[in-house]
Formats: structure tokens, C-alpha cells, sequence
């Protein structure tokens, strides 16, 4: 297992190869040990399967993977089409949440499908508990967030998952959604770089990925009806993108049609979203499988793109094949599914090694909970410091108030991501490991269920830190912003007593903050994993220097939201109306000129970071015949102008031409710099073509337009020192 960590991120083929290697070994032995039952019904290919290849021409892997499939498909039966299509419930297999018995006439494996946003979920035993995406993102580091799908696929793979449902990668359009912690953030490109960085970790490791949930699933609240009214444009330019990389960049192989409907279409039978969309647009060629229970129809959905109902056989089992009989739904029509299945099938070598692990393995190892300290830490956001409380001196006597620091850490969001931690470290036990004590000599501590007390033990302390949080989860959106239960009262009671009051958030998504003027320093630690209390005492000593930055907007107040209208949110009539437009996340801020009381792309380090020196030019110049789709070489020089060692996040955002009709500026490229005291490096991104494109609803195609593009750098989408234009020719 070692071998993963050693593995750089440039290298990942052979990595991924040397890994496989180890990892068939370690399952092998781990199969010798079962019994062999156990073992027979795992595989579901019976020992009578293996015939001569001369029956089975599909079982030859030297064939192209789409060849194998056809020759398999012309061998299937109508009843073996339809079983390939839906999951059965209930699921014969301990562990998984979704299941296709193996086919053990044709030698089909099983599909064995688990949850997991941060950790293999179901409740499985024995794995690493990792911060929520939304933290990991934090971190704007994509090689981080490789590592993170490569630990989360490795250890679907040891549980004998062979399709992972993770990443969940749908823009964050509302701060009160329930599931923002299980996302990267509200901004579509950055969405895509994690989605990509993620899906080929996951993918590299063994399982087959899923990018969900697709589209438009934007809120919990009435999740099951809601329709989301979204323009054409919109949908395209703010909502698809992610999905776009994760097929065209990461050959995302499943991809989860959400509850919701957009336009008043389910997303299961929406032929815009799925037959037009993802097959003809994207070129798709994996397969589209339901959430659970978000079939509504057989004909409808079989007809407009579905392939595989989750998690069992209401729509697509017996209804489904009297409507094949009855032409309703043509042969073609499912032939076409039940390839969309195989493909991935037999692209991943599901058929060479049917039984990857079994859900009783032990997937954890000291590699993989370091890791999981290592992105709490890169993914914690210092957003406030003032006269640098921070970092905090070993010697002052500190208190740790509320819940979320000492008997109930805050450490991952609920629902069907939810994991089994192996153990979790308290900010209380971290804090005390930190600093070597076992009593309470210069560490107090109150849950804040007292406000009197937490008052009483601040007061004498020279330090307090007070933890917050908030219960974000699947099924409901939060009511409102604020911190809930009498948290805010909490540090009120505390800041009375104390000046140096520092909060640290353990929240999947924004709060407000109106005791922001009267504390010193606020760290956004977000859902942390397992190692919640170590990672956050490396933070506030200063073993480790923040570099972590927002990937979504903290707002000022509840009005001054791009969602703060019922009829976008939580909707009226069950319709949820986008009329914020492309306006979504920072856009809106920057459009109405309204100020955040954190913006994207912010946030603190202990020492300090200048940038000069923007520079753009063409990369590949001029032997293309469409001069336009170059791309751009940006440089910025970046340096640490403090006196620790640190990391900065260079952000490159582009301004259109003003008829474009686009927001006042995007992201479009962004890279992360370490850098010693006094050290100057230069950060090269690339701007893609794509980042001087806007779709044009008329024609249902992206375009792009002449003109002159201003590309501004900076440090957050709120702190843009450096422009230059560049201008794009006609042709
Ligand atoms: C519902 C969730 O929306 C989805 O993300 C999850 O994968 C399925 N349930 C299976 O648990």
C-alpha cells in the first residue's frame, strides 16, 4: 500500500499498475483465507463458467473492449438484457447499496456499488475517514485531490466495490444546501478541475467512478419533486461544465440522474439532458444509472436515456421487458443500454478480475490515516487574524469551548455519504497531543452548554477558542445561515470576557458571522475526518502554515445572497425558479456590486505573498488554421515577502467582451506556489479555449467571439492587482 503515496502524480499509469499489482496479490491471499462459499457467491462465476474461449470470443482481452461487448451482447437473452439493467434489492451481498448479480452462463461479473463522498460508506468497517470534498477543495490543489480519489478508490477496491458513487460534483447555487460539503464549491471550472483530479484518482485505483447527480440538484428541501426552471445558457455554462470534464477529461464512466426535475423533466427521462446532452454533445459513452428511487416511468426513461434503474427492478424489470415486447421500447433501445454497461465493464477489466476485495477487509493503514491529517490541513481556511493572534505560543493557557472542540466532534456531514470513523481526535485531544500534557494545566475546557461556565473558563484563560458548527446533510437544506442552537450567544458570552476569542468553524458551507468584529481569528475547518483535532492544533501552533482558500462565497447578511428570493429557493409551487441567471456564487457579488464578508478565492497564510509580473502569450502559435482556439500561456510572478515558509494560490480570471452578456469575471485557471522566506517563483497556467467561449442559445452551440478579453490575476476573485488584455481575432 506504501506504494500509492510514493507514486507522483505525473507518473499515475505505472503507479496505477503497481498498485493493481499489489493490490491482486493482497486480494488473492485475502481470498484464500475465505470460505468457499463465501468466496463462489462473491465471484458469482461458478466454476462451470470457465469454457474454452472458443465459446466465451468475448472473454479474450487482446479484442478492442467495444468489440467484446457486442460479441457478448449478441450471446444474451431479453431476460439477461433486462438483468443488466436494474439493480436487486434486497441486495444478497452484505456491504453494498446497489447491486447486479453476476450472469453466471456468459461469465458477467457482479456490480457491486457503494457510497462514499470522503470514505467507502454503508456502513463498512475498517476504513479511513477523510475531511468532506468541500475541504479537500479548499486546498485548490488538484494533485491533493488525485491523492484523495486514489485513497477513496483503493479502499472501495479493497471492500470489493467495483463502482464507486462519489465524486458529487454539482455546482454549490444555494449556501443553505444541504449537501455543499459533499461538493468542491460554486464556481463550474473549479468544480471541473477537482472533478477530474478525483474521478481518475478513483478510477486509477480499480472502481469504475460516478459523477453525480446530474442535473440541476441544487437543493434538499422537496428534492424528490422540485423543478428547477433553469435557461438553456445557464444550464451550459454554469451547471454542465463539471460533468463535461469529467467525460471528456476524466472518461467518467457512471454518471447518477438526480431526483429532481429541470424544466419539469425528471432527470432520469429528460431526453435534453440525456440523449441530447450527454450522448450526442459530450459524446458519453458510459452508462447513466438512476438514484435511488429517482425512476418515475419505464417507456419514458428507457426511451430518453436512462440505462440502469438503482436500486431495483420497479421500472426497468418486468414492465420493462413487456415494453420491449410490445415495441414500446425498441431492441435497439436496450441493446444500446446494456452496451453502455459492458463497455466500462470491460474497459476497467471487471472481466478479468471479477472479485476485487470482499466488504470485510480491513482498508485502513498508518499511510492512509497521515493522509487524511494532511488534507485537513492543506484544506483549513484562515479567515480571520487579527494582530496576529495566530499562531498561538505554546506557553498561553487556552480554552477550548463548545461541543464541536471537546465531546462531540464535528467531522463529516450525514446521509448516504455518511462513514464509520475508525477513531476520531477531538480539537480537545489534539490540542492537548500538541502540546504534551495530560491534565489541564494551560488547557480548559467547557461543551458551551453552559454559557456561564464557557464564560467563567474563557475569562481566565489567554486564549479562547470556541468551536462551532452546523448538522448540514442529504435530504434537508439548512433553514437559514446562522449558526444553530445557542452557538452565537456562545462566543457573545465568551468575546465579552475575552479579546482574544478565536472561532473555529466546523460547518459544510457558509454562516454568518455577526460577532465577526469582536473575535480575533476565525479558521474555516469544515467537515475535518478523522484526524479533526490534530490537523487543526498543527494549524493554530503554526507546524503547519495555512494555505487553504474558499471555494464558495461567505455572505454578509441573508439578503445579500444571490438566492435570497423564495421563488429560487426553496421555491414556491415546488418550482424553483434560476433567475440569478449565470449570476451564481462570486458572479452575483461582483455583478450587484455587493460586498462579502469573505469572497471566493480567499484566504490568510502566516506570512505574506506579493504578485507581479502578469505575462500572456500564445501557446502553439499559428500553425492551427482557427488561430482562436489557442491557447494562452499565463505567468505571474509570485513572492514570499514574510518570514515563514508558506503557499499562495496565483487565480487567473477572465473578463468577456461586454456583449457577451457574461458575468463581470471568471475563473479560468489558478496554481498553487510553495515558497520559502524571500523566495520568488513563477506560476505558468494555461487559459484554455474554453475560457473565451459562451453558448449561444439560438444556435444550441458555444461559440466564440472576437474581441478583447481582459484576463486578471490575483488572490482571490475580490483582490485582482494585475490585468492585461489579449485581443481574439474573427478567425
Ligand atoms: C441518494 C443519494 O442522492 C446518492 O448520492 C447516493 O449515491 C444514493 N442515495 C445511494 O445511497
Amino acid at each position: 500500500m506504501k506504494t500509492l503515496f510514493l507514486c507522483a502524480a505525473e507518473s499515475l499509469r505505472s503507479c496505477a499498475l503497481t498498485v493493481a499489482m499489489a493490490l491482486l496479490l493482497f486480494i488473492a491471499s485475502a481470498r484464500m483465507s475465505l470460505p468457499a462459499q463465501e468466496s463462489a457467491t462473491h465471484t458469482g462465476v461458478s466454476p462451470s463458467a470457465a469454457s474454452p474461449l472458443g465459446h466465451r470470443p468475448w472473454a479474450n482481452p487482446a479484442l478492442p473492449s467495444a468489440k467484446r461487448a457486442q460479441l457478448l451482447l449478441q450471446q444474451m437473452t431479453l431476460d439477461e438484457k433486462i438483468a443488466m439493467v436494474h439493480g436487486v434489492t434486497p441486495i444478497p451481498v452484505h456491504g453494498y447499496v446497489g447491486y447486479v448479480p453476476p450472469n453466471t452462463r456468459l461469465g458477467i461479473p457482479a456490480l457491486t456499488l457503494a457510497d462514499g463522498r470522503a470514505a467507502v460508506g454503508n456502513g463498512a468497517k475498517d476504513i479511513t475517514l477523510l475531511p468532506a470534498p468541500i475541504a479537500a477543495a479548499s486546498a485548490w490543489d488538484v494533485d491533493l485531490m488525485n491523492a484523495f480519489g486514489r485513497v477513496l478508490g483503493q479502499e472501495q477496491w479493497i471492500k470489493g466495490t467495483n463502482v464507486a458513487l462519489a465524486p458529487s460534483i454539482d455546482v454549490v447555487r444555494i449556501p443553505e444546501w444541504g449537501r455543499t460539503f459533499e461538493s468542491y464549491g460554486e464556481d463550474p471550472y473549479f468544480n471541473a478541475r477537482m472533478a477530474v483530479a478525483e474521478i481518475k484518482g478513483i478510477q486509477s485505483q480499480g472502481p469504475i467512478a460516478d459523477a453525480n447527480m446530474y442535473l440541476s440538484m441544487n437543493q434538499e428541501d422537496n428534492r424528490l419533486k422540485e423543478d428547477s426552471r433553469v435557461d438553456e445558457r445557464t444550464l451550459q455554462e454554469i451547471y454542465l461544465p463539471p460533468f463535461a470534464a469529467a467525460i471528456r477529461q476524466a472518461h467518467v464512466d457512471t454518471i447518477m440522474c438526480a431526483y429532481v426535475k429541470t424544466n419539469g423533466v425528471y432527470s432520469c427521462e429528460n431526453d435534453y439532458l440525456l440523449n441530447k446532452v450527454l450522448r450526442k454533445q459530450l459524446g458519453f459513452d458510459g452508462w447513466v444509472m438512476s438514484d435511488w428511487g429517482a425512476t418515475h416511468s419505464t417507456v419514458d426513461s428507457a426511451n430518453h436515456g436512462l440505462d440502469q434503474e438503482m436500486p431495483d427492478s420497479r421500472y426497468f424489470g418486468d414492465k420493462l421487458k413487456a415494453a420491449v415486447q410490445s415495441g414500446q421500447v425498441s431492441q435497439e433501445v436496450l441493446d444500446a443500454h446494456v452496451l453502455h454497461i459492458l463497455l466500462p465493464m470491460f474497459q476497467h477489466g471487471l472481466f478479468e478480475r471479477p472479485n476485487p476485495g470482499s466488504w470485510s477487509a480491513n482498508a485502513r493503514n498508518p499511510e492512509r490515516d497521515a493522509f487524511s491529517r494532511e488534507v485537513a490541513e492543506a484544506g483549513t481556511v484562515l479567515l480571520k487574524n487579527a494582530h496576529g493572534i495566530l499562531p498561538l505560543r505554546t506557553s498561553a493557557h487556552v480554552a477550548i469551548i463548545g461541543a464541536a472542540g471537546t465531546a462531540q466532534p464535528k467531522v463529516e456531514g450525514e446521509g448516504s455519504s455518511q462513514a464509520n470513523a475508525p477513531y476520531v481526535i477531538s480539537p480537545l485531544e489534539g490540542i492537548r497531543n500538541r502540546l504534551g500534557i495530560n491534565g489541564n494545566t494551560k488547557v480548559s475546557f467547557e461543551d458551551g452548554s453552559d454559557l456561564g461556565k464557557a464564560a467563567d473558563i474563557a475569562s481566565h484563560a489567554d486564549v479562547a477558542i470556541v468551536f462551532v458548527s452546523t448538522e448540514d446533510g442529504e435530504g434537508s437544506d439548512r433553514p437559514n445561515l446562522e449558526l444553530p442552537g445557542n452557538q452565537d450567544a456562545l462566543i457573545n458570552s465568551v468575546t465579552a470576557v475575552n479579546q482574544n476569542t478565536i472561532v473555529v468553524l466546523d460547518t459544510g458551507g457558509p454562516v454568518l458571522m455577526p460577532w465577526i468584529n469582536r473575535v480575533a481569528g476565525v479558521i474555516e475547518a469544515w467537515y475535518p475526518g478523522q484526524e479533526d483535532g490534530n490537523a487543526i492544533a498543527a494549524i493554530l501552533y503554526g507546524d503547519v502554515d495555512p494555505s487553504a482558500k474558499l471555494p464558495l462565497t461567505f455572505p454578509r447578511s441573508a439578503e445579500a445572497i444571490p438566492t435570497s428570493r423564495k421563488e429560487q429557493w426553496p421555491g414556491v409551487n415546488g418550482r424553483s425558479i434560476y433567475n440569478e441567471g449565470l449570476n451564481v456564487g462570486y458572479r452575483w457579488y461582483d455583478a450587484t456590486n455587493t460586498q462579502p464578508l469573505f469572497p471566493f478565492g480567499f484566504g490568510l497564510s502566516y506570512t505574506t505573498f506579493s504578485i507581479s509580473h502578469l505575462a500572456i502569450k500564445p501557446l502553439r502559435p499559428s500553425r492551427s488554421a482557427d488561430a482562436i482556439s489557442r491557447r494562452f500561456a499565463v505567468r505571474v510572478d509570485v513572492t514570499n515577502t514574510g518570514t515563514r515558509e508558506g503557499a499562495e494560490v496565483v487565480q487567473i480570471y477572465v473578463k468577456h467582451p461586454l456583449a457577451d452578456g457574461e458575468p463581470p469575471h471568471q475563473l479560468r485557471a489558478f496554481a498553487k506556489v510553495e515558497l520559502k522566506p524571500g523566495e520568488t517563483k513563477t506560476a505558468i497556467m494555461a487559459l484554455d479555449p474554453e475560457s473565451f467561449m459562451t453558448y449561444n442559445t439560438p444556435t444550441h452551440r458555444w461559440m466564440r467571439r472576437a474581441g478583447t478579453y481582459e484576463i486578471l490575476a490575483g488572490t482571490s476573485s475580490r483582490d485582482l492587482p494585475l490585468a492585461k488584455t489579449i485581443s481574439i481575432p474573427l478567425k
